[in-house]
């Protein structure tokens, strides 16, 4: 495997600094932390479940989040390298509370060099188990010390992260009035729309294909709903927010938005890299997820030196310049924002003292 330079690769090799499995046949678990960088301090990131189809997709997983992980972390000015821990088993079927103690067990095994937080597939509980026998633990619940659901300060990074948006596309960073299209109400997206209607003045098109998360919405602020993601992205919109899956701007996507800017928490949006070009060629500014979506692993870092919402909000609430300097760079040197946001990245990293690894 050859090494290749910038975030978002398909395959990583010898970038990463440490890579480590870890299996226990009395519990079941197949795991593994792949740490990319600690050039800023620890490694943070979170654990997912997911039901791997093999041991190489999970280890291609890990790979590109954690290095993921260690641009988000860089861009959202967190003194925390990137790292990911993935559990291979469905979340559906295979958890356990000695499961969950078991991959405590393996964490800490790396001494603090990774954090781990909530991702897809682990919830607030799980964390909670896992912190059982790993002090290094995030994303728990607020009874045991943590800051509970980070879906909360991503929605409000999400919506300061618009105003950068709106900021740059139209001279002014209100969003009212603007037409805004959330595809996915979940905990993100949900937060998201009741923000922009009730404190930006925005209107707001919604989908999800859960009733009840859409309800949720509805029974808050008022919105319009429609039946898909795919009637969404039809309509004429100023801003269309992909908060679901990861790769919800595939070339189809892109070739038919009808929108300015494209800004949404979703991990890994971009299906391929070429959908940005197709996007800048078609006019529409893309808002990197990495860049934007940084308040979850920010309200999760926050709980290092113990969590207090009013300082964890104002640290989110930087987004807002991140992404205004971002957009700014990438016009003045007439590269896409996928690319400023990877260059401010990698200088932060380089410039990090490394101080803190060590083997
Ligand atoms: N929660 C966080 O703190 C956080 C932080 C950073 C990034 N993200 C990313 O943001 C995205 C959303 O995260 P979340 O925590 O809100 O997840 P979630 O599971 O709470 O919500 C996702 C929602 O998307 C809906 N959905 C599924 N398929 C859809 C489709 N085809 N069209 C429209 N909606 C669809 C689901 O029904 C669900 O309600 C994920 O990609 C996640 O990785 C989340």
């Amino acid at each position: 495997m050859s090494a290749k330079r910038g975030y978002g690769d398909p395959v990583i090799s010898q970038e990463h600094e440490q890579v480590v499995f870890g299996r226990d046949p009395r519990t079941g678990l197949r795991a593994m932390v792949a740490i990319h960088s600690t050039a800023l301090g620890p490694s943070l990131g979170g654990c997912r479940m997911r039901p791997y189809a093999d041991e190489q997709a999970m280890v291609a997983d890990a790979l590109l989040l954690s290095k993921a992980m260690s641009y988000k972390n860089a861009l959202a000015g967190l003194d925390h390298g990137g790292g990911k821990a993935v559990i291979w088993g469905d979340p559906a079927r295979d958890k356990s509370r000695d499961l969950f103690l078991a991959m405590g067990e393996f964490i800490a095994t790396l001494g603090g060099r990774y954090i781990t937080a909530g991702d897809v597939g682990t919830t607030v509980a799980d964390l909670d188990v896992i912190h059982e026998t790993n002090p290094w633990t995030t994303g728990r619940s607020p009874d045991k010390g943590g800051s509970g659901d980070t879906g909360i300060l991503t929605a409000y990074g999400m919506q300061q992260a618009m105003r950068a948006v709106a900021k740059h596309v139209w001279g002014s960073d209100s969003l009212e009035g603007k037409v805004i299209g959330i595809s996915g109400a979940g905990k993100v997206g949900g937060r998201l729309a009741v923000h922009l209607v009730r404190e930006e003045g925005a209107e707001v098109v919604i989908t999800d294909p859960l009733p009840d998360m859409v309800a949720k919405v509805v029974e808050q602020v008022p919105v319009e709903v429609v039946s898909s993601t795919d009637e969404l992205i039809s309509r004429p919109l100023d801003i269309y927010s992909p908060n679901a899956l990861g790769h919800a701007l595939t070339m189809d996507v892109a070739q038919r938005l009808d929108c300015t800017a494209v800004c949404g928490a979703a991990n890994n949006q971009l299906a391929s890299p070429e959908v940005a070009t197709v996007l800048a060629e078609r006019g529409i500014l893309y808002a990197p997820d990495y860049l934007v979506n940084c308040g979850g692993v920010v309200q999760a870092a926050e709980e290092i030196p113990g969590f207090d919402m009013d300082r964890a909000r104002g640290r989110v609430a930087k987004v807002y310049d991140t992404t205004l300097r971002v957009l700014e760079r990438a016009q003045a040197e007439g590269i896409l924002p996928e690319q400023a946001a990877a260059e401010e990245a990698e200088e932060r990293m380089a410039a990090g003292s490394g101080a803190f690894r060590r083997f």
